[in-house]
């Protein structure tokens, strides 16, 4: 049995003093039974948000990480530095990182590695563009991406891992996709991790929808087979909406 994980990407969004709002007003509401919750938040509320989410039920994750420990990498953050905090999932290879932050296959495998080092658990972003699907290359591309991603890994670190199917055309633009395309998307990734890792890793591996996720379509998603939850960014920035999640989960 997988258990269901929702994930708020807050992206570049909340002061260090918002995100402590946040945990105030979900503080007694965000454990749900049977279903993890985590809050992907920017550096800055990190070591905040790790301290007031205590005792909520939400883990805290970071948005990326570096593949070496320390050293001359001015502007990036390494698992040693996040899991000090105490947090415990990072988000890597998110399309905006793809697209405007220079992130390759290989970098995104090579972060995947680091934060398994670190004890962290990683949630590997993959997904195509419009152009992409339009042409019919969707599962090309998740093939890619997915194959390239867990390149390396044990199949107990594939079990362990998260993978967010996120199309691109569906994050941020209110057009989600159909829970029944997601679902079979989903269901081909977990077709790759069978072939890369084996069936155990396969069954075990949880693998998230992410797009325009919302209180009001995320039981859709749920009721699908292969989709074990959500990465969420817009609707997870409001306390409520996030509890809505949570709970539709
Ligand atoms: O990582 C979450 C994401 O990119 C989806 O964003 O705002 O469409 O839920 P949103």
């Amino acid at each position: 049995m997988r258990k269901p994980i929702i994930a708020g990407n807050w992206k570049m969004f909340k002061t260090n003093k918002e995100a402590a709002a946040f945990a105030e007003e979900v503080k007694g509401q965000a454990a749900v039974e049977g279903v993890e919750s985590v809050i992907c938040a920017p550096y800055t509320a990190l070591a905040t948000l790790v301290e007031a989410v205590k005792g909520t039920g939400i883990q805290v994750g970071a948005q990326n990480i570096h593949w070496e420990d320390n050293g001359a990498f001015t502007g990036e953050i390494s698992g040693e530095m996040l899991k000090e905090l105490g947090v415990t999932y990072v988000i890597i290879g998110h399309s905006e990182r793809r697209q405007y932050f220079g992130e390759t296959d290989e970098t995104v495998n090579k972060r995947t590695k680091a934060a398994f080092k670190h004890g962290l658990t990683p949630i590997v972003c993959v997904g195509e563009k419009l152009e992409e699907r339009e042409a019919g290359r969707t599962k090309d591309v998740c093939r890619e991406q997915t194959v390239k991603a867990l390149e390396g890994l044990s199949a107990e670190q594939v079990a362990q891992a998260v993978i967010a199917y996120e199309p691109v055309w569906a994050i941020g633009t209110g057009k989600s996709s159909t829970a029944e395309d997601a679902n079979e998307v989903i269901s081909y990734i977990r077709e790759l991790v069978k072939e890369q890792a084996g069936a155990e890793a396969a069954a075990a591996v949880r693998i998230q929808y992410g797009g325009s996720v919302k209180p009001n379509n995320i039981k859709e998603y749920m009721a699908k087979e292969d989709i074990d939850g959500a990465l969420v960014g817009g609707a997870s920035l409001e306390p409520a909406s996030y509890l809505q999640l949570v709970e539709g989960a």
